[in-house]
């Protein structure tokens, strides 16, 4: 994909009085990149870059995103579009397959997506072997390695079977979500519906019980439609640069997202949703004064972040908190709550966009800010956000998976170092060692 993406100038890089000419990559979107593909067979140099700030690891033509623009867009098509006028399946595929689906191809892929949702019946005994209050992701990112032991014929050759094998993850995700949640409460399983949507399907198997049947309201589908879509995808980061780099090695897809979802777990990255709300209802119940919240997160001695805010990226708003945020009202005036944990959200955000230090640091709300809002109006516990966080980006990193597989010029990712430990020393015997010769 790169090769047609060389402008033709160069960049100069001088060594040891040396000076070698780098050639310059150029996106679609304009951005720029020096290649230093060869940059230690030609000078003896490798680059240092912690955190990957300044390194492009590969060419994607899945997500387009402008940190300093907030623009994103998912194989072209602006966020905003398809949050306002997609369903998740829709962009599902248009993620996997790379363009949206005609209503021939989305009916196929929802038959597909409604003939995976079951699981093995011996995977559903895996339940019974965690404790109760095991974690979310934990169970979740077990059993999805565990679907390679059920279908391993789809990691012999995959590449035929990824249409087979990204339905089967996406449906089967959900199940294991919904019915990880089940099992923590001690009720019974329900099974999913031929009859309901992806979403609607998910939220019955959530909430549906014998006791009082689950009654699927079109408003709340919606915005967990829109709240999937957003989370779809977002180029390189964390879990899905995981994603990439266990399958650099030839992984099968289900353990690669396995590690994806175990990355995605992190407080810093899909793990923030939860502490988000964790943090406004610390707030909450302490009265409400959020100052010394914002006064932790500005103090250099206290390693207090305020989570929800800031990004690797984007150093303006994050498009996806703004749509966010909106539906936030939107659901919450429709379902007639009213949670204090908006108006102190709210409130933050407010007095953060006014401060210097958050302003000179560029930092905004982000993706995670407002979304566990929306999961508590609709009954999801705070302790499966991140796991709906995963339901969303699953398509994504099914994707990268998917274009990874599919490049010709793939390597396995083994990142280099500089090393910084002791000089050769001679060898000391057991018997002989002091601490003053070890
Ligand atoms: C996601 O990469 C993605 O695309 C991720 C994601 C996705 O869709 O996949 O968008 C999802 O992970 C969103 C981020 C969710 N995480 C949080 O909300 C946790 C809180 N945020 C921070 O921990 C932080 O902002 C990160 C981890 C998101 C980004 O960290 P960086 O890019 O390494 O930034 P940094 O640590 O270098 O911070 C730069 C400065 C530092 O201050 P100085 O040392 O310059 O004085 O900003 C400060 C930081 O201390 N800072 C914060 C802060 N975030 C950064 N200070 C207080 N509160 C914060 N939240």
């Amino acid at each position: 994909m790169l090769e047609k993406h060389f402008s033709g100038e160069k960049a100069t890089l001088t060594l040891d009085g040396t000076t070698y000419e780098l050639p310059v990559i150029i996106g679609t979107e304009g951005e720029k990149a020096v290649d230093i593909r060869a940059l230690r067979s030609t000078t003896g140099y490798i680059t240092m870059d912690s955190g990957f700030m300044n390194t492009g690891s590969c060419s994607s033509a899945i997500t387009f995103l402008d940190g300093e623009q907030g623009i994103l867009s998912y194989r072209g098509y602006g966020i905003e579009d398809l949050a306002e006028s997609c369903s998740f399946v829709e962009v599902a595929y248009l993620l996997v397959h790379g363009n949206l689906p005609t209503p021939k191809e989305l009916g196929s892929f929802s038959r597909m997506l409604g003939e995976f949702a079951m699981l093995h019946e011996n995977m559903i005994h895996f339940f019974d072997g965690f404790p109760p209050n095991a974690a979310p992701m934990a169970i979740l990112s077990s059993m999805v390695n565990s679907l390679s032991s059920f279908y391993p014929e789809m990691t012999n050759n995959p590449l035929e079977n990824i249409d087979l094998m990204a339905a089967r993850l996406i449906s089967k995700v959900r199940t294991i979500a919904a019915f990880s949640y089940k099992k923590s409460m001690g009720h019974p399983l329900v099974y999913p519906r031929h009859d309901l949507s992806y979403c609607a399907n998910f939220l019955n198997m959530m909430f549906d019980s014998p006791v009082r049947p689950y009654e699927v309201n079109d408003v709340v589908v919606a915005v967990l439609n829109k709240l999937l879509i957003l989370h779809g995808d977002h180029e390189q980061n964390c879990s899905t640069s995981t994603v990439r780099l266990v399958g650099s090695a030839r992984v099968n897809l289900y353990a690669c997202i396995s590690a994806g979802i175990s990355a995605l777990w992190g407080p810093l990255h899909g793990g923030a949703n939860q502490a988000v709300v964790e943090m406004l209802e610390r707030i909450h119940r302490e009265g409400g004064d959020y100052r010394r919240c914002i006064a932790r997160a500005k103090d250099p001695k206290d390693p207090f972040r305020l989570v929800g805010f800031g990004h690797r990226v984007y150093k303006t708003h994050d498009p996806r908190s703004r749509i966010i945020k909106k539906a936030c009202d939107d659901v919450l005036a429709a379902l007639r709550i009213d949670d204090p944990l908006l108006h102190i959200a709210k409130e933050i955000e407010e007095a953060v966009l006014k401060d210097e230090y958050f302003v000179e640091r560029h930092l905004y709300p982000n993706v995670d800010f407002y979304s566990g809002i929306i999961y508590r109006a609709i009954g999801i516990p705070t302790d499966m956000f991140t796991v709906m966080f995963a339901l969303g980006r699953l398509p994504g990193w099914i994707a990268h998976w998917k274009e990874m597989w599919d490049d010709p010029n793939w390597r396995i990712g083994r990142p280099r170092q500089i090393y910084v430990g002791p000089r050769r020393r001679p060898f000391v015997p057991l018997k002989e060692r002091t601490l003053e010769n070890v």
